[in-house]
């Protein structure tokens, strides 16, 4: 169920391994190809995609980057990322270029993918008695229809039937930030040639870019700002009062998509129920600071891949008994790195003392090899290079 990351790429793997499946997906293949998100892939998320054919466009077009900048205090401080990290980088390429990489595969392999299909409810599962699992849904045209299958993998996001059918029985952990991220896309050559996250008082706000023409900035703000309360020139404005440093100019262009994203931490646990398999944000939502959704959503399919072939293949359960606590183990490195460059940078309004605890995590963050290493890690391969993913 859904024709996200998570998905598609766990349909690609499976095929790959000669097991079929169906994606169900709510909305239309243009509305999924369009859908603005993130566009950082670590270091293994880029190669486990070349490894299993998906690599090529993102190769061409992502932007290789070995460094990101940290603004605080009116002054900028480079962290060596590829210098700390072992020679990896990581690649900016927005998420729905990986699913439009992805769906164009599964469409050439002969793959199913229902558009405009919406899983209204699941059974046969651990939760609801029956030895075999369907999938109730209704399809574009408002038909009702009934998918039997050996598993199901709950790939629907944050707000799925997924997440749904498990609410009485999962552990759920959630935690709130108390601000938000108004992001926009602008018809800008990006201003710099590196990530800059940047502290200010007046909020954080992060430079991105999705190529040399396409610029991906985001400002915090209060949740439940409305749209209508940030014109172009207000946005402008802000950004170039936060990022402001000596001899460093922001180059201004039409906004072409802007959206509010509320900040929050859940995990579900476990992330299996039988044959009920939960994967990417039906399982789990991070803050965005560390840019670290998708390369969880990827790395939790690679596994969960893993395990379905021998179980459907040759009745082997052993990986599948182990997928959630593998994945819940990394899951909750992505939280703890998440949650702690997101105090770090966001300032809270009113909490004087506050803010100047995080110029002093800043600081020593940049001044201490040992601290930029960790971040620098964490940020370009959290989920291969403590071998999170290989159970290593
Ligand atoms: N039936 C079918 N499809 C559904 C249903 C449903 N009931 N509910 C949701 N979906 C679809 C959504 O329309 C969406 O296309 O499931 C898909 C889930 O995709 P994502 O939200 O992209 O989630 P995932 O694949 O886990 O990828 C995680 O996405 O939100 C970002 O930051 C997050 O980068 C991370 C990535
Ligand atoms: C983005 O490019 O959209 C992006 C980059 C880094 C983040 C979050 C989002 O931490």
């Amino acid at each position: 169920m859904g024709a996200g990351p998570a998905g598609l790429l766990l349909s690609h793997l499976l095929a790959r391994a000669g097991v079929e499946s169906v994606v169900l997906e709510r909305r239309s293949r243009e509305y999924v190809e369009q859908r603005v998100r993130a566009g950082v892939l670590e270091h293994s998320t880029a190669a486990l995609l070349d490894a299993c054919g998906v690599g090529g466009r993102m190769r061409r077009e992502g932007l290789v980057h070995h460094g990101i900048e940290l603004r605080f205090a009116g002054a900028r401080h480079r962290v060596p990322l590829t210098e700390l990290a072992g020679g990896r980088s990581i690649v900016v390429y927005g998420q729905q270029e990986v699913v439009k990489d992805l769906i164009d595969a599964r469409l050439a392999a002969g793959g199913r993918i229902e558009f405009d299909t919406e899983a209204v409810g699941i059974e046969g599962w651990e939760g609801t008695g029956g030895a075999t699992p369907a999938v109730h849904f209704v399809d574009a045209a408002g038909r009702a229809g009934t998918l039997s299958c050996d598993v199901v993998c709950g790939c629907d996001g944050a707000h799925g039937a997924s997440r749904a059918a498990v609410a009485g029985r999962a552990r759920v952990f959630s935690h709130r930030h108390p601000f938000a991220w108004l992001g926009i896309l602008a018809e800008a050559p990006p201003a710099t040639e590196e990530l800059i996250y940047c502290r200010h008082d007046r909020g954080f706000s992060l430079y991105s870019m999705r190529s040399p023409t396409l610029s991906r900035l985001y400002l915090q703000v209060e949740p439940g700002t409305p749209l209508e309360d940030w014109p172009d020139e207000r946005i402008w404005d802000e950004l170039a009062a936060r990022l402001h440093v000596e001899g460093w100019e922001m180059s201004v262009g039409p906004i072409v998509e802007r959206s509010v994203t509320d900040m929050q931490s859940v995990v579900v646990e476990p992330m299996r129920f039988g044959s009920l398999f939960l994967a990417g944000d039906a399982a789990h939502v991070v803050p965005p600071t560390g840019a670290k959704g998708m390369n969880l959503a990827v790395a939790d399919v690679r596994l969960l891949a893993e395990a379905l072939v021998p179980l459907l293949q040759a009745g082997d359960g052993s990986l599948a008994d182990e997928y959630s606590a593998r994945c819940l183990r990394r899951v909750w490195r992505a939280q703890e790195l998440s949650t702690w460059m997101t105090m770090m940078l966001h300032p809270l309004t009113g909490e004087d003392f506050n803010g100047r605890l995080q110029l002093a995590r800043l600081d020593h963050l940049v001044h201490s090899e040992g601290a930029s290493r960790w971040l620098a890690e964490n940020y370009v391969d959290l989920t291969g290079g403590a071998g999170l993913v290989t159970g290593a």
